[in-house]
């Protein structure tokens, strides 16, 4: 048996940031976990992690897809990916596991595909921060750039971040062997 604590912040969003990666580190560090996977659009939650993160860890910046605003273009700016590639984190970035092609036939002749649901039964039980640590794992997982090993994966609702959890990831084509092992931290309030 293991009793341990968890950290509920009041509302989900970006002001939970700063205290979610102290959170996380803390809980990588506990577990003798080396790798940290975190969800980063622009770069603003990556450049404090790279900051922050112990040495020997490895950190794991998953961001939005070339094109998931606008056709051709990352949001990430290249020079602030190249800061974190420079200061040591890896930078994964592929097509999102939890939409996927099936979104575009959703957007094309309605409907709702078995991927979106869920992907929709995490965000709304569980929050979008707990949604997006799951799919960055295997995000991560499927880029190669984290092991099937426990990780600490950090997501947030929209910017920033506010969820940490203790995750075992596994490949898109094995989504069933994964195990949320352990939350860190999480929103009590959903929406
Ligand atoms: C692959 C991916 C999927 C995401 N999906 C969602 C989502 O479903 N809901 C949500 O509120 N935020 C989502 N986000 C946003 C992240 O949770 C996080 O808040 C954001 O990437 C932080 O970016 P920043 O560091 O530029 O602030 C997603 C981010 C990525 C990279």
């Amino acid at each position: 048996m293991l009793v341990k604590r968890i950290v509920y912040f009041e509302k989900p969003g970006r002001e939970n940031t700063e205290q979610t990666l102290k959170f996380a580190i803390e809980g990588a560090r506990e577990l003798g976990i080396k790798y940290i996977v975190v969800a980063s659009s622009y770069g603003d939650t990556a450049r404090k992690a790279v900051e922050m993160i112990d040495e020997g860890m490895q950190l794991v910046v998953v961001t939005y897809h070339t094109g998931f605003l606008k056709e051709g273009e990352n949001t990430m700016p290249p020079e602030v990916e190249e800061e974190l590639k420079r200061k040591g984190a890896r930078v994964v970035r592929q097509s999102h596991i939890l939409s996927g092609l099936e979104r575009s036939i959703s957007r094309k002749i309605g409907g709702v595909s078995r991927t979106e649901a869920i992907a929709e039964a995490l965000r709304s039980l569980f929050g979008h921060g707990l949604k997006v640590c799951v799919e960055i794992a295997v995000m991560a997982a499927d880029s190669g750039a984290i092991p099937i090993e426990e990780i600490v994966a950090v997501g947030g609702r929209s910017r920033g971040a506010d969820t940490a959890v203790v995750i075992r990831p596994a490949h898109m084509n094995n989504f069933f062997d994964m195990e949320v092992r352990e939350i860190i931290c999480m929103p009590r309030l959903k929406r």
